[in-house]
């Protein structure tokens, strides 16, 4: 449960400490759930800073020359499946770098089954309910 933005930004930056290049994150949530500021979090952590971070008026992919590449994906705007593969997401997400895709579920079956699933449900004004779906924690910070 997160109680304000920083929290959410703080959960993001504690995801972002443990992905490995090739990793998609794939984030669900309403209209102001958080989803941006959970990204910002994430890219904190492979030291992008949050100014840098878009919001989806203003693009759908953009890339960051970290390292690992990072790419944050915005489908907000996207209004079918069929515009997914127009946008050529393929070609920007997976490889050698860390991606992140707001609005997830407008690409619904098109994402791969391994892809980490972030929630976030709204719980009152502040309050947010976070869920994060296939990453194992301990599995990880025992490489
Ligand atoms: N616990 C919380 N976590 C995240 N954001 C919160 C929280 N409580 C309040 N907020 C507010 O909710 C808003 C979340 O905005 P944000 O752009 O991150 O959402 P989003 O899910 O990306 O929205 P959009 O669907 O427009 O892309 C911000 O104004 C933030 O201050
Ligand atoms: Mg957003």
């Amino acid at each position: 449960m997160s109680r304000g933005p920083e929290e959410t930004r703080e959960i993001g930056f504690r995801l972002g400490r443990l992905l490995k290049p090739g990793d998609i994150v794939g984030l669900y949530g309403e209209l102001g759930a958080g989803k941006t500021t959970m990204v910002k979090g994430i890219a904190g952590a492979l030291g992008i800073g949050d100014r840098e971070i878009a919001s989806a008026s203003y693009m759908i992919i953009s890339e960051y020359r970290s390292s690992p590449p990072f790419t944050h994906v915005d489908l907000y705007r996207i209004e079918s499946a069929d515009e997914v593969e127009d946008i050529g997401l393929w070609e920007q997400i997976g490889g050698g770098g860390i991606s992140v895709i707001e609005w997830a579920g407008k690409a619904e079956g098109l994402l791969p089954d391994d892809m980490i699933k972030v929630r976030i449900v709204t719980a009152g004004e502040t309050g947010r309910e976070i869920t994060i779906e296939g990453i194992d924690e301990k599995d990880r910070n025992n490489r």
